[in-house]
């Protein structure tokens, strides 16, 4: 008796700790599969990404700036919109002054683009080691802006998660 419960539970344990063979898997540049890309030769550092609700805009949180992209369509990717989102120059000289490097750390990277509510995004970025945040609508109007120490990164490299409740 007490064997086959032991049997069964491994056998449960077994079942549950085996991972789900990937659900999409293709080799890059293959035929079948086009990869769609998008750059912009001003846009660089796109770490941060949030769907819409109904799969047809991405939002993206990158070096000094956020980009709405269109992607309801499967073939190409396009601009929407993008809003610059840059340091003061007091938050950048404050951040040389530092000794912090003025291309790289003294600027703007934003870490956390979340939907508020039905009309506003929440973002947040490093801003020269002065997190700043904001509220925008989502075709990216600066609604409100101020300090956000303690909610997202100081530091570019930071790599952080965020969630809005209530
Ligand atoms: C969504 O949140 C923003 C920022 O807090 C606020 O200004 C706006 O009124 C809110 N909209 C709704 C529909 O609740
Ligand atoms: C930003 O991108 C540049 C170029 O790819 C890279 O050298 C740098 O480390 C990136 N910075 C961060 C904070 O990821």
């Amino acid at each position: 008796m007490a064997s086959s419960l032991a049997l069964l539970f491994l056998g449960l344990l077994g079942s549950t700790c085996a991972l789900p063979p990937p659900r999409i898997s293709f080799l890059l540049n293959s035929p079948e599969r086009p990869l769609v890309h998008f750059s912009l030769t001003d846009v660089s550092n796109t770490t941060t990404l949030l769907l819409s609700n109904d799969s047809s805009t991405l939002y993206v949180g990158a070096r000094n700036a956020i980009l709405l992209l269109n992607v309801s369509r499967s073939d190409v990717i396009s601009l929407r919109s993008k809003v610059t989102w840059s340091p003061s120059q007091t938050d950048t000289r404050d951040c040389v002054n530092k000794g912090q490097d003025p291309e790289g750390d003294c600027q703007n990277f934003v870490h956390v683009v979340q939907r508020v509510n039905s009309t506003h995004l929440y973002v947040c970025g490093s801003n020269a080691y002065n997190p700043q945040q904001a509220f925008i609508d989502m075709e990216l109007s600066v609604v409100q802006q101020d300090k956000a120490r303690g909610r997202c990164p100081f530091s570019p490299f930071e790599r952080s998660a965020a969630v809005i409740i209530g």
